[in-house]
């Protein structure tokens, strides 16, 4: 049997849901060819298709602080970055993001930041209890890093019912080459499984190509991503910032990206998978492409046009000079035209 055999006999092994064992996964990333991810990208819309159709569901984005504590070296609102001009959101320009993308059909909001001491868990469960009062219609998702069980918890009982924390890299030791000392990778899944445990709607995700990257490492991801089975992954290329230690290193690519899309969507077939901004950034129809491997979901951004270009986690992200109405209607136009539908709803995960 050629090597090439062997590759697609992996992927229908997923379709069917079996498990692949570390070897195979790694097998099957270092070996892909442009031949084997179109054979997977067929499969991957199938089995989208057959739980979402062509619906694609929409998150409104509120990056709402980029003060952190943490010193991530890959991110460009690490706290040692003295060139990151740092901004914070009151309560009151939250909710007035809220408005605008709850009149432009948003169903889900994101409250998205770096650890930022200001907002303590008294300060946030005010605003997740506003939130929900005002649009109890809504879902709110939480990406606001590492807490404590209890306040994962607090937060959950106020009102929040999904939450976004990448693992980042399974690989231990792959991780303590990518961040400070005082995090680490045990932590960062210890907080996963709380977030399940409390009833979240947990996603969790990686940097695809990120520094010192392996196949193998690859390979844990998905090991670990199974083993979870989150409601939701983010992924998407890992792309320099000028002002950090990785400057000079290449961004993870377009196709290994796409890759990883299509093999994350056979693996847990119901998943909700976005897009990225990131996968965005990297290519001009990136997005469009993720979708057409396998994603479902967008997430366009609602942060108020004076901050955007300040929540830089890596450089030349897109969209930072747009309208929160003028990125939804490109979104729109974008996926109409490869034939998929924008749907107003809370867009949750189908249990
Ligand atoms: N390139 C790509 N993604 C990045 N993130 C942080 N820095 C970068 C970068 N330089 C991702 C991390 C984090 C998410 C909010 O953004 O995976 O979890």
């Amino acid at each position: 049997m050629t090597n090439q055999t062997h590759l697609h006999e992996l992927i229908d092994k997923l379709h069917i849901e079996q498990e692949l064992s570390k070897e195979e996964w790694t097998s099957l990333i270092s070996g892909r060819t442009p031949e084997l991810s179109e054979y997977l990208f067929t499969l991957a819309r199938k089995v989208r298709s057959r739980h979402y159709g062509t619906d694609i569901y929409i998150r409104g984005l509120i990056e709402f602080t980029n003060y952190c504590r943490n010193d991530c070296f890959y991110c460009g609102i690490r706290k040692s970055n003295v060139h990151a001009h740092r901004y914070r959101l009151s309560e009151k320009d939250i909710l007035a993001c809220c408005r605008t993308g709850y009149l432009l059909g948003f169903r889900t909001f994101v409250l998205q930041g770096g650890e930022d001491g200001y907002y303590t868990d008294v300060r946030m469960i005010h605003l997740i209890r506003r939130i929900k009062e005002l649009y109890p219609d809504c879902a709110l998702t939480l990406s606001i890093g590492e807490k404590s069980y209890e306040t994962y918890q607090r937060f959950f009982e106020a009102g929040a019912d999904r939450y976004l924390l990448r693992h980042e890299t399974a690989d231990f030791a792959h991780y303590k080459r990518l961040h400070p000392a005082s995090l680490s990778a045990e932590i960062r899944q210890e907080c996963l499984w709380n977030l399940k445990e409390i009833g979240y709607q947990t996603g969790t995700g990686f940097m695809v190509g990120s520094p010192f990257q392996t196949a193998e490492h690859l390979a844990e991801d998905m090991l670990f991503i199974k083993k979870l089975n989150p409601h939701m992954a983010g992924i998407g290329p890992f792309i320099p910032h000028r002002d950090t230690a990785f400057a000079a290193e290449t961004a993870g690519t377009l196709e290994l990206t796409l890759f990883m899309l299509g093999l994350l969507r056979l693996m847990l077939p119901k998943i909700l998978l976005p897009a990225t901004t990131a996968l965005g950034t990297i290519a001009e129809n990136g997005r469009e492409l993720g979708i057409l491997a396998g994603a479902n979901v967008v997430m366009p951004n609602l942060s108020p046009v004076s901050v955007r270009k300040d929540y830089s986690l890596y450089d030349n992200k897109i969209c930072t000079g747009e309208e929160a109405a003028e990125c939804r209607e490109s979104l729109e136009k974008r996926m109409e035209a490869i034939g998929f539908h924008i749907v107003t709803g809370r867009g949750d995960y189908k249990f």
